[in-house]
């Protein structure tokens, strides 16, 4: 059986599936996804490079890991994936979920599992009429939003976003309406609002890792990592917040098995799910005490930090670059204020376990640096093994695969 794996550009992540393939003795085969020409027509199809025909290996191939670096090229690239017979980690339709945190949503609460209370208006804020005079919808959305969240604070964002950005923390009614003036439509925005009641969940939130391997269960990693900071309401590692390692209570791990089950069904996946613990007034120590530690921890978190800026460290030999991350991640978390804030954080989702919300799933999350030293999984190997695990299911339905050589025009 042979695997393949597609981008544009090795990232660090990439190169973290590479080395881990070589480990693992898997002769890991590379499917450019750039500049590259794909051709269909009856009967047949093509896909080349200037230099190079990889219809051959494409042919070999019985599954792709598709590390695509958008929500919308991995779309791309998994239609044509699938198109042409290949079994891909992350299937079609669970990548076509997970582009839409609406769509997530409508597939969590289908299946029961605890969310955000969540509106969705398929009305953008402006529309243009004829003669190029702009209407303003901001009013109404904001009437519709309220009738169904109330006047308290409210959560808009982008439907297809990612890295918190455009996500915004209305406090009243006067900035609702600012923040829909400022939407309009795009590509991580197509139509209308997404608007969400604001969780009250101090100072982290959760991304929980869920797996599953083609006819086996899905397998919740029982650490996730929880992201944290007192700077924004958006505690995403993205925006500079730091990242703990924390149990999860068996009882959040085997509702994640569920939500993530709701998005990938009976294929094989890995798949990050990001949940908030809503813990209202249930803060049980000063957030002054949490910022103290905190401010304690800043300097070593920006070592590692620095350690990840070494770019050509990285590139010169990725396996010694990774060593060095591993050394300063594990200073970092033999500080005490880490063990601090972790076991705060432990308490309190252990106190409000029945209170965690689950809220979107991500199907191509970052894992060579922090999943991988803060919460010890390795999702190269669960990747590797996903994809794996596909060997011997019948073939995917594909024109091309009825005929060998097909990839040939004719
Ligand atoms: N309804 C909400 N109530 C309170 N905080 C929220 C809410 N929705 C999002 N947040 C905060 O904002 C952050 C970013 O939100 P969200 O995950 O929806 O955006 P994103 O663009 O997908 O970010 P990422 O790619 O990092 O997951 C979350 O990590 C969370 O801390
Ligand atoms: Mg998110």
């Amino acid at each position: 059986m042979s695997l393949a794996i597609l981008y544009e550009y090795p990232e660090t992540d990439e190169e973290g599936i590479k080395v881990t393939a070589q480990d693992m003795g898997i002769d890991l085969k590379y499917i450019p996804f750039r500049k590259i020409s794909v051709l269909i027509g009856n009967g047949f199809f093509s896909f080349k490079s200037r230099m190079t025909d990889y219809g051959p290996l494409i042919e070999d191939v019985t599954a792709v890991l598709n590390r695509a670096q958008s929500k919308n090229r991995r779309l791309y690239s998994v239609s044509i994936l699938e198109g042409l017979g290949k079994y891909v980690v992350n299937p079609q339709r669970t990548e076509s979920i997970c582009f839409s945190k609406l769509r997530t949503l409508f597939e969590f609460w289908k299946n029961e599992i605890p969310i955000p209370r969540t509106v969705y208006v398929p009305c953008d804020s402006h529309d243009l009429a004829r003669g190029g005079v702009q209407i303003h919808n901001e009013e109404a959305v904001a009437d519709l939003v309220q009738q169904d969240l109330g006047n308290g604070r409210i959560v808009i964002k982008p439907d297809a976003g990612t890295h918190g950005k455009k996500v915004h923390l209305a406090q009243d009614r006067d900035s609702l309406v600012e923040f829909l003036d400022e939407t309009e439509p795009s590509i991580i925005n197509p139509v209308g609002i997404v608007a969400q009641e604001f969780i009250e969940k101090w100072f982290y939130d959760l991304r929980i890792v869920v797996t599953k391997e083609y006819g086996n269960p899905p397998y919740c990693h029982p650490t996730a990592l929880a992201r944290a900071g007192l700077k924004d309401f958006r505690t995403n590692t993205y925006l500079g917040n730091m990242v703990f390692g924390v149990k999860l209570p068996l009882e959040v791990q085997k509702t994640a098995e569920r939500a993530a089950e709701a998005i990938g069904k009976d294929d094989a996946w890995v798949l990050a799910l990001d949940a908030m613990v809503n813990v209202g007034e249930d803060r049980f120590l000063d957030d002054e005490y949490v910022k103290s530690e905190f401010e304690k921890l800043a300097p070593v978190f920006q070592k590692v930090g620095d350690a990840k800026q070494d770019s050509q460290g990285k590139s010169r030999d990725f396996r010694a670059w990774s060593r060095s991350l591993e050394t300063v991640f594990s200073a970092y978390m033999n500080e005490e204020a880490y063990t601090n804030i972790k076991r705060i954080i432990e308490e309190s989702i252990e106190r409000n376990k029945r209170r965690v919300l689950f809220h979107e799933a991500n199907s191509c999350p970052e894992f060579w640096e922090q999943t991988r030293n803060i919460a010890g999984i390795n999702l190269a190997i669960s990747l590797l093994k996903c994809a794996k695990s596909v060997e011997g299911r019948e073939p995917l339905p594909a024109v091309w695969n009825s005929f060998r050589g097909g990839h040939r025009e004719r």
